[in-house]
């Protein structure tokens, strides 16, 4: 719309100034530019070259004019200018649309890429747990019986947990984050948890552990060399089979690559905070200090 109408000035500019200069030039015959006594034949040559250039200007100044009456003739109402407009407004907010359009797809994109890692590293997991998936089975069968425990329920009233104890899940957990709270050896850590009528904790689900590293990883500071976290499952009778406080053998381990090595008589677990949660735990000397987690049931009161 601007550039038509600003083609349209300028040729009426053109044509006016042009055709202005011609008719002056042509009209100012007793005035030649040059005198003739001294220069006559380059006053001639200068006038065919004046009256070429008249000419030519004459022929781009019809030539223009013509121009100048299609635009005109080319109607723009103000319906015309109104419906331009809306069209710019709509290309505008269709460009806009697809900008947006594409950040979101970009951020969808992104997010996909993350959980298909975690997919990715839960199948690796899955792939090495099939192997041994038999051993794990007869393991399974012998303790059926003892996985058959009584769970005590909590029934009504407010679920405490001591201070510096978390709730999660129906559980308290207590993390030795602090600097104060120092290091321990597998069976110190325990004592601790004990002293709060609690124990080392028991990770003996996938939703457990993914909730314990997650923790960690919140808590740590993970630019400096992670701290182990002992954890109530030892390698009790030096033949490899790691159980639970409780007795329970351990069905599904969440052990870095190539672990549990049991070098040095390593027979305590610790786990990390490892953004891969299928591969966060170590073993290691149980008279290695470390931090610790702790679990007890919640007191109720009514
Ligand atoms: C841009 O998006 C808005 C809402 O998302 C929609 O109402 C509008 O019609 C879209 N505009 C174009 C030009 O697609
Ligand atoms: C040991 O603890 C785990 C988790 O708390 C529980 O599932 C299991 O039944 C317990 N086993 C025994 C023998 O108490
Ligand atoms: C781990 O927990 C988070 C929530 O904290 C959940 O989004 C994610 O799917 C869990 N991962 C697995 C493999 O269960």
């Amino acid at each position: 719309m601007a550039t038509r109408q600003d083609k349209r000035e300028m040729s009426g500019t053109n044509f006016d100034g042009g055709f202005d200069a011609l008719s002056c030039k042509d009209n100012n015959e007793e005035h030649p530019p040059y005198p003739p006594s001294n220069h006559g034949s380059q006053s001639n040559v200068w006038q065919v070259i004046l009256a070429v250039l008249a000419v030519v200007l004459l022929i781009v100044d019809i030539s223009l004019g013509a121009h100048y009456k299609i635009l005109t003739d080319t109607h723009l109402t103000a319906e015309d200018v109104e419906q331009i407009r809306s069209e710019v407004t709509y290309l505008e907010d269709s460009y806009k649309n697809v900008t947006t359009t594409m950040q979101e797809a970009q951020k969808q994109l992104d997010s996909e890429m993350g959980s298909q890692t975690e997919t990715n590293w839960e199948l690796e997991h899955q792939n090495k747990r099939q192997t041994d998936y038999k051993a794990q089975m007869d393991k399974m069968k012998n303790d059926i019986a003892s996985m058959r425990t009584d769970l005590s329920m909590i029934v009504g009233g407010c679920r405490h947990c001591p201070p510096g104890w978390i709730l999660m899940n129906s559980v308290c957990y207590y993390f030795s984050f602090s600097e104060s709270a120092g290091l321990k050896t597998w069976n110190k850590a325990r004592d601790f948890c004990k002293m709060y009528g609690g124990d080392l904790a028991v990770i003996d689900s996938k939703d457990k552990e993914n909730a314990t590293v997650k923790i960690l990883l919140n808590n740590e500071d993970l630019s400096k060399p992670l701290n182990g976290f002992w954890i109530g499952l030892r390698d009790s009778d030096q033949e490899g089979t790691w159980k639970w406080l409780n007795g329970t053998v351990l069905v599904e381990g969440y052990w870095n690559d190539g672990e549990p090595n049991d070098a040095n008589d390593e027979d305590c677990a610790a786990v990390y905070a490892k953004e891969n949660f299928f591969k966060a735990w170590n073993d290691f000397t149980c008279g290695a200090t470390m931090k610790w987690i702790c679990e007890k049931a919640p007191t109720s009161t009514s």
